[in-house]
């Protein structure tokens, strides 16, 4: 998803914002740019697909003086990713980058047209610049330009804007989609609109409220709120260490990710277990009182998380919980009752359409909790509470940890629940606690456990299809172990139910369907074997995944043998992960940034 970076001062602007620019990679862009205010003349490069190409297109360009610079990565929403579509847009005499969606842009920019203004690409964006231009002319002010081309915007955005005929400024607005700015000890000035491409500049880091714009100089930061009130900055500190962002030596981000699952869902409990109970500081003690019924909301992986939360409310905590797709609530005028708990789960906090089924929950007056990676974030300023996962900065935009930490606090609120509403006995509650610590063991990877699938992936790299299935809990695992698979190796996967093979999809098992199935040992193994057993009398080609020995199988990964399904669901999730991370690699695919996709979608 797009990305913003911004700065303004005497250091190397050039460096800051190619720097920025790189630690936004991450979250997925298919073209890049910048634009340098400097000396009064500007100065804009663009480039498509990686940093590196815009790199070797700055090459010969030196920022050493003070100078105003903007920047972005785009991913494409509105025009194909081309230079021309690349942001910096630019204007007569200004350049703005923005992220989201302008809904109105249509009707600007046919004015714009009517006023004889030309247009050079077939974004959205372009028609704030243009719009801005002509405020100009008709008010005392850039400043009261930027206001007015701001209340004339409709829709979600982050906003920077330089000018020249403001030389030493930088104008900003934030609506929807996240921005934030940071000081330096010298008092200079950064945007981003996420803390990463800040971690090593800056120390204290204000984030913009929606509605609020302003503008920043040399020596002044303002900030207006959307009632158009001068506001105070408020300052939290940013953290310092960058080494979680970096590899660590292993090959991809995501791998690192999957190995540091034991360390992330250790943190994740810290402090939340005790011998008998879950405690959640953050929830005040009266939370749940009321709530008869839970509804979970999200999209992606953290859809998953939440179907397979859903199982564990249910049965550990007896309350009804309905799941649903962000993207399909929104529109269906659901019926939402106050006795419903809304939760939405999101490891960035920005997802555009779980932010906005959360504002309808809202609206509808129910109480509202958000499971969320990151704090600060739109969804976790927005919800009534917040329960943080703790899995630190995910950079694959396949979601590995986020996951794991997501389903590790759904399994701890599931008891939480159940002793408020004393749907588990105390001795129930205690064993599923000691349960709970096991999980940082359950995730650990073996190098032999690495090995095997290492070497069973090369077996994997063609046919017409993959199915992963799994009864119960083990059904949303099958989902996310045939997304991951989708998204890295690009080849065609369907997570389903064992249960429902027999129902229609049976009919494609031939040797080249290959099924990964998800035998536990302590969750209907008998019943599951048997709709292994059906495909395998079809000849499709099977790799088990179980603790027992399946002989109908032709490949088969022996996990160990555990206590509870719990515990084998996550040594599973493991299993699924490192398969697609070998087929992937096996295939030559980028690994952390797939096609097409982007790690924080903040448009609809
Ligand atoms: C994008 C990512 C997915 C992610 C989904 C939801 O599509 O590529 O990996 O699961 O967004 O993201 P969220 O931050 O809300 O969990």
């Amino acid at each position: 998803m797009c990305g913003i970076v911004g700065y303004i001062g005497k250091k190397n602007t050039k460096k800051i914002l190619l720097d920025g620019l790189k630690e936004l990679e991450y979250r997925g862009y298919d073209s890049a740019g910048i634009a340098v205010l400097q000396q009064g003349e500007f100065s804009s490069y663009k480039a498509t697909g990686k940093l590196i190409n815009l790199q070797e297109k700055t090459k010969d360009f030196i920022t050493d003086k003070f100078a105003v610079g903007i920047g972005h990565t785009r991913w494409a929403t509105h025009g194909k990713p081309t230079e021309l579509n690349a942001h910096p847009h630019v204007g007569e005499s200004s350049y703005v980058v923005h992220n989201g969606i302008i809904e109105n842009y249509a009707e600007l920019k046919k004015e714009l047209l009517t006023n004889g203004v030309t247009f050079l690409s077939q974004t959205d964006t372009e028609v704030i610049v243009h719009q801005f231009e002509k405020n100009l002319k008709t008010v005392s002010s850039p400043f009261e330009a930027f206001k007015e081309t701001i209340s004339q915007l409709q829709g979600a955005y982050a906003i920077l804007l330089v000018t020249k005929s403001e030389p030493e400024t930088i104008f900003f607005a934030k609506n929807g989609s996240p921005l934030l700015v940071g000081i330096d000890t010298d008092n200079d000035k950064y945007f981003a609109s996420s803390d990463t491409p800040l971690i090593g500049y800056c120390s204290d880091v204000n984030y913009f409220e929606d509605g609020e714009y302003g503008y920043v100089t040399p020596d002044t930061l303002r900030i207006y709120s959307k009632e158009h009130q001068l506001q105070e900055p408020h300052f939290t500190k940013l953290p310092t260490n960058k080494l979680s962002a970096q590899k660590d030596g292993y090959r991809f981000f995501m791998e690192k990710e999957i190995y540091e699952q034991h360390d992330v869902i250790t943190d994740t409990l810290l402090g939340r277990l005790s011998e008998s109970s879950v405690h959640f500081d953050e929830l005040e003690t009266d939370f749940f009182e009321g709530i008869e019924e839970i509804k979970l909301c999200a999209c992606g992986t953290s859809y998953h998380a939440a179907l397979t939360a859903s199982y564990l409310f249910e049965r550990n905590s007896k309350i009804k919980t309905s799941v649903e797709v962000a993207s399909e609530l929104r529109y269906r005028e659901p019926i939402l009752s106050k006795d419903t708990l809304f939760v939405v789960i999101s490891q960035s906090g920005e997802t555009a359409d779980t932010l906005e089924t959360l504002k309808m929950a809202k609206n509808a007056g129910l109480k509202t909790l958000v499971i969320c990676n990151v704090d600060n974030s739109s969804m976790v300023r927005l919800a009534d509470a917040s329960l943080l996962t703790r899995a630190g900065v995910e950079k694959g935009v396949a979601s590995t940890k986020a996951f794991a930490t997501q389903v590790t606090i759904f399994w701890m609120l599931s008891l939480y629940v159940a002793k408020e509403r004393e749907a588990l006995s105390q001795a129930e509650i205690i064993e599923q606690v000691a349960l709970l610590r096991e999980v940082p063991s359950s995730v650990k990877v073996s190098d032999a456990l690495h090995e095997r699938i290492k070497r069973l992936s090369k077996r994997y790299l063609h046919g017409h299809g993959f199915f992963f299935i799994g009864r119960d809990i083990f059904f949303p695992l099958a989902l996310e172990g045939a997304l991951k698979l989708k998204e890295i190796s690009y080849l065609h996967a369907e997570g389903y139910p064992s249960g429902e093979m027999k129902h229609g999809p049976i009919a494609l098992a031939d040797p080249e369907l290959f099924t990964i199935a998800l035998l536990p040992q302590h969750l209907l193994y008998e019943k599951a074997k048997s709709n292994v057993e059906e495909l395998s009398a079809r000849d499709a080609t099977i790799c088990a995944i179980s603790p027992l020995v399946f002989d109908k199988a032709d490949d088969f990964i022996q996990t160990q043998s555990h206590k509870h399904y719990m515990l084998e669901f996550f040594e599973m999730m493991v299993i699924l992960q490192l398969l697609s991370l070998e087929i992937s690699i096996r295939l030559g695919n980028d690994v952390d940034m797939p096609r097409n996709l982007a790690k924080s979608v903040t448009v609809e």
